[in-house]
């Protein structure tokens, strides 16, 4: 939430940034700002919406070149989304130019301290006070990075923040906590940014900040420190995509791209896990077989998508591997007193790491002395080093504000941990184990049998376009397949979705039943008769109430067909694993109806890909 880069090296800076910013805009696009340090003076630019209205403006009024700059796209937390509000903020003199990600949770008494101090504010922001506490630090004494160091130990909450000063032309300082900011090392150039993709185009070498550090990007040289100015360890890494993968490649949106994607994404997770016996080998987990043998309880916690990926684990975990397991929010887990201990294995799913619910959620795992797994998707990012060991996911990165391919391969994470804490605990055979993960390596071909007969479902949603109200029904594993799809579709359509256990219907939701009403139920295979002979009587409760019903069903599965308006056919898989077939519809149905109604699917109204803050 909010995108940051930063630049120093020899080329023209403000191309450097608004480049690095068209991607970064994913993280929030509520107004886009950059300033160029320039003959010793700083010139900035900023505008209310996307970063198109940036561009017109610098088009209009092309700032004087420099070599040194920083930019900033925003996901409006204090201060409404306008020009006055939109960062970089400066202070009274113009000298010191600040952008920020997170939230300054002391920035009223701040503000208050200095307007009294004769400081004159223009923003509503809680980073403008950032601008003039550093402008009182630099009367002081010492260079910019002193200053920040000073100014960091004041602030209270989640900050990243950059800052450029006319007296020190050669150096950007950054500073982290709880907010990303990554660094990219270039040659007599250097790069900092919330995420890679901002400056992949130049550089894969990239350095992770930790917590509580400063960083003084200089054109030759990169130095970071903790906040009392001591010299900090960072961890180098080469990032494993290129800048093609960070872009549309010909398609309109990323998010058809990255629905189109899913295959690959799923083949990529399960490369170089499965040993040439057949079974598992998941070293990089960090975590030793003898610890997996005496946990007792599995606690995961997530938020959103990657919260869906959560409740579908569940039902992997208590089956194959024999624990009981919870799934929790991550922004409830915390504030309630979940009971944890050393034998407890949380497990914190995310797709960028960055989560702040999910971060405040680990850590508070950590205080209870309870084991830490992270799943994620992003190299370099928070999560991870906060975990006790760590499973990527191999989607490569995901622009689209919703999330697609990264939650294909959530399950496909929980799915290998399930199946290798059975293989460690000796819940299932060996060859059941086995036969199962030769299933799941026939899991991408599924999935693009499914791609390949979406034209039906993209009609469907054009169809509907103008309803107001489309409910999701599934059981098992198909229940948070159906909330799932729902969120797909308000996240992207702004309509009315919900998902429902096909169970609960008649303890509620069927008094939502209209004539006309769409609703999606996601069927369980036949094998499974009892929960597949039960949503079919569910199907024709609603039906004979005037729902018009669209039945997500496996191939040649004929029972649904009288009951279903529309039939939509998946590849037959086995129940557990049949989320990876039946999601991908719900995706290309919210893609194609939001497209429809006329809406940006990759920059959602109000939504930001990263949340950074609780
Ligand atoms: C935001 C995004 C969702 C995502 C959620 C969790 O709300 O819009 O698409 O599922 O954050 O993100 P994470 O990176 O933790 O998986």
């Amino acid at each position: 939430m909010c995108g940051i880069v930063g630049y120093v090296g020899a080329r023209p800076a403000l191309d450097v940034v608004v480049e690095g910013l068209a991607r970064l805009e994913y993280r929030g696009y509520d107004s886009a700002g950059v300033a160029v340090l320039a003959d010793g003076e700083l010139a900035t630019a900023k505008r209310a919406g996307k970063l198109v209205n940036l561009r017109e403006a610098l088009a209009e009024e092309p700032p004087p070149a420099g070599t040194l700059g920083m930019g900033h796209t925003r996901w409006a937390t204090h201060g409404a989304p306008n020009d006055r509000n939109a960062h970089p903020h400066l202070d009274c003199s113009g000298r010191v130019a600040v952008i920020h990600n997170g939230i300054i949770e002391n920035f009223a008494a701040l503000r208050s301290e200095l307007e009294e101090g004769g400081h004159k504010l223009n923003s509503d922001t809680d980073t403008e006070a950032v601008a003039h506490l550093l402008e009182d630090e630099l009367k002081r004494g010492g260079d910019l990075a002193a200053a920040m160091r000073r100014v960091c130990g004041r602030l209270e909450g989640a900050f990243t923040l950059v800052a450029v000063h006319t007296g020190d032309p050669d150096l950007v300082v950054g500073a982290r906590r709880n907010s990303p900011l990554v660094v990219g090392v270039g040659d007599g150039e250097n790069f900092l940014a919330s995420d890679v993709a901002a400056f992949i185009a130049h550089t894969r070498d990239a350095i992770e900040l930790g917590q509580d550090q400063v960083v003084e990007l200089r054109r030759d040289g990169v130095t970071v420190t903790d906040f009392d100015g001591r010299p900090a360890e960072v961890k180098e890494y080469h990032v494993d995509w290129d800048v093609s993968a960070a872009e549309k490649g010909g398609y309109d949106y990323f998010m058809l791209k990255e629905i189109a994607e899913q295959p690959r994404a799923v083949a990529d997770t399960l490369l170089g896990r499965i040993g040439a016996d057949g079974r598992l080998s998941l070293d990089e987990m960090r975590i030793t077989d003898q610890e997996l043998r005496e946990v007792d309880k599995i606690i995961i916690v997530a938020c959103g998508t990657s919260y869906h990926a959560g409740l579908i684990a569940k039902y992997a975990i208590e089956h194959w591997a024999g624990l009981p397991c919870e799934v929790e929010l991550a922004s409830e887990f915390r504030y309630r007193d979940p009971i944890l201990s050393r034998s407890t294995l949380v497990i914190a799913i995310s797709q960028s790491g960055e989560t702040m619910d999910a971060l405040m959620a680990v850590r508070h795992a950590r205080q209870q002395h309870a084991k830490l797994l992270g799943i994620c998707n992003v190299n370099g990012s928070t999560l991870p080093r906060e975990c006790d060991g760590v499973l990527y996911t191999h989607a490569g990165p995901e622009i689209a504000v919703a999330s697609t391919k990264a939650f294909l391969t959530q399950l496909v994470a929980v799915y290998l941990i399930a199946l290798y804490i059975a293989q460690v605990r000796g819940t299932k055979w060996g060859d059941e184990v086995f036969a199962m993960i030769q299933l799941l390596e026939r899991m991408p071909e599924k999935v693009d049998k499914v791609l390949e007969t979406m034209e039906p479902v993209r009609e469907l949603a054009r169809s509907l376009a103008n309803e107001r109200s489309v409910l999701f029904l599934g059981r098992h594993v198909g229940f948070p397949v159906a909330l799932e799809g729902a969120l797909k579709l308000k996240e992207l359509a702004y309509m009315h979705a919900e998902g429902f256990a096909a169970g609960e219907l008649k303890h509620g939701p069927i008094a939502l039943i209209e004539e006309g009403l769409p609703v999606i139920v996601v069927v369980p295979p036949r094998a499974r008769d009892v929960l597949h002979d039960k949503i079919v009587s569910n199907i024709q409760e609603i039906r004979a109430r005037g729902a018009r019903t669209i039945v997500i069903a496996e191939e040649g599965d004929e029972s649904v067909a009288p009951y279903a308006d529309t039939l939509i056919s998946v590849p037959a898989v086995p129940t557990l694993l049949q989320p990876l077939v039946t999601t991908v519809p719900l995706q290309v149905f919210a893609c194609e109806l939001a497209t429809a109604k006329g809406h940006d699917v990759d920059q959602p109204r109000n939504l930001a890909k990263s949340v950074t803050v609780e």
